[in-house]
């Protein structure tokens, strides 16, 4: 996940790479590439919760607060306002009203933007999470802000829980069609004109999150919690990364490595723009759900259930 109009508002720091960040970094040269960040901005990339990481599925600890979200205005489609290059990414703001609530978190809150991380082309994956050592083509990040501290950033990322992200894998949609989903087709029509840094576009009304989201079930996700994956690489985020990846047609995929650039029209494609995974992180999901289930053996199987759930809340209750 990344941080950079949002950040402006506060901090207001310039740097060469992106005008919001405090430190100058990348993801690509040597003087500022990842390696470096746990020195240039060593107060939280060197951190002890940072992200992304691997998750380990069969490691993952079930939780039965982790239910189903509440996403307001994720119909609407005029929410998604202007999509810009920042020099690291490319970035769509999202009008007031967008906003979650739900899915185990502690209070409501709302969705500011959203952004993508990818690799060099469908066969080159660069999602930032990976599970069981799955590198998946792309990941979209919607970024959101505890809706108490009033989109106020300074105060959202000294909050060990001020954000909450959602990651979204995206995969290479089977078949030969091109330029699916629609919604996916037309975001990426705009690239071609966002081809510079600091570049942007308002965005036509036409298109919603929930059209951008198809396919995913939002009720199944892994939940940890983590960083910001650049810096200043803070550790205020609850991560809520999705088990369904949005399905997209390699030809889609293939525009963001080929399209946009990291600074004039003459520089370099913005290809691999992710960080590696950092060290692992205690991981829950839901329970595993039983619909089908019959009289008697379920009856006993949800007692061994419940007892397994009270045993896993006492040794949570021990770690911590
Ligand atoms: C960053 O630069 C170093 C050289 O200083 C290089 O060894 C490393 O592979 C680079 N990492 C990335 C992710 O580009
Ligand atoms: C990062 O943290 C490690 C372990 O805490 C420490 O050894 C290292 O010196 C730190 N690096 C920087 C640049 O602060
Ligand atoms: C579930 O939520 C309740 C109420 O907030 C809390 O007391 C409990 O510790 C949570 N359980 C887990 C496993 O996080
Ligand atoms: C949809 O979003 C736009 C832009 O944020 C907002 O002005 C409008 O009121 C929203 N529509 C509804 C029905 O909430
Ligand atoms: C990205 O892929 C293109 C096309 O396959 C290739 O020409 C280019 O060298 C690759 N770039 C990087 C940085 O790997
Ligand atoms: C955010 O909150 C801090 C601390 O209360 C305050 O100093 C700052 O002015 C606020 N920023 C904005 C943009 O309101
Ligand atoms: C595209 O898919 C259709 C149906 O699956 C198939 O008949 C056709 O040969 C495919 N075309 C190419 C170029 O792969
Ligand atoms: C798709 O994007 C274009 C701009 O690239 C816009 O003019 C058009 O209205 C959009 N179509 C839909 C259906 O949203
Ligand atoms: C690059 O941008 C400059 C100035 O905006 C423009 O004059 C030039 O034609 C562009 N070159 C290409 C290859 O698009
Ligand atoms: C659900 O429960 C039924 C019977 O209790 C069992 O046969 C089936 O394998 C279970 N399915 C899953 C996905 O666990
Ligand atoms: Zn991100």
């Amino acid at each position: 996940m990344t941080w950079f109009v949002v950040v402006a508002v506060s901090i207001l720091v310039p740097s060469a790479f992106c005008a919001s960040d405090a430190v100058a970094w990348c993801y690509h040269d040597p003087t500022c590439n990842e390696t470096t960040w746990s020195t240039i901005a060593a107060q939280y990339c060197n951190g002890t919760r940072q992200s992304p990481i691997n998750i380990v599925s069969a490691s993952a600890t079930t939780n039965s607060n982790l239910t189903a979200f509440t996403f307001e205005n994720y119909d609407n489609t005029s929410a998604l306002q202007t999509i810009k290059n920042t020099g690291a990414t490319v970035q769509v703001t999202l009008g007031p009203g967008v906003k979650i609530s739900g899915g185990g978190l502690s209070e409501t809150y709302d969705s500011l933007q959203l952004h993508l991380h990818w690799g060099n082309g469908s066969s080159i994956p660069g999602s930032e999470h990976t599970v069981d050592g799955k590198r998946y083509p792309m990941e979209l990040h919607i970024v959101n802000s505890k809706s108490s501290l009033n989109r106020n950033t300074t105060l959202a990322v000294a909050d060990p829980t001020g954000l909450a992200a959602l990651g979204f894998f995206i995969d290479v949609r089977p078949g030969n069609k091109t330029g699916q989903p629609a919604s996916w087709s037309n975001l990426t029509s705009y690239l071609s004109r966002i081809i510079k840094n600091g570049q942007s576009e308002n965005i036509a009304p036409g298109i919603s999150l929930d059209n951008l989201l198809s396919g995913v079930d939002r009720t199944k996700y892994y939940r940890y919690h983590g960083s910001l994956t650049t810096p200043l690489c803070n550790e205020a985020v609850v991560w809520t990364v999705f088990k369904d990846p949005i399905m997209v047609s390699s030809d889609v995929i293939d525009l963001f490595s080929t399209t946009v650039r990291i600074s004039d029209n003459t520089s370099a494609l913005m290809v691999n723009v992710y960080r590696n995974v950092q060290p692992a992180q205690p991981v829950s999901t839901q329970p595993r759900s039983n619909s089908s289930s019959s009289s008697s053996s379920s009856s006993a199987a949800s007692v061994r259930y419940s007892v397994g759930l009270m045993v896993l809340s006492i040794v949570g209750f021990l770690i911590r």
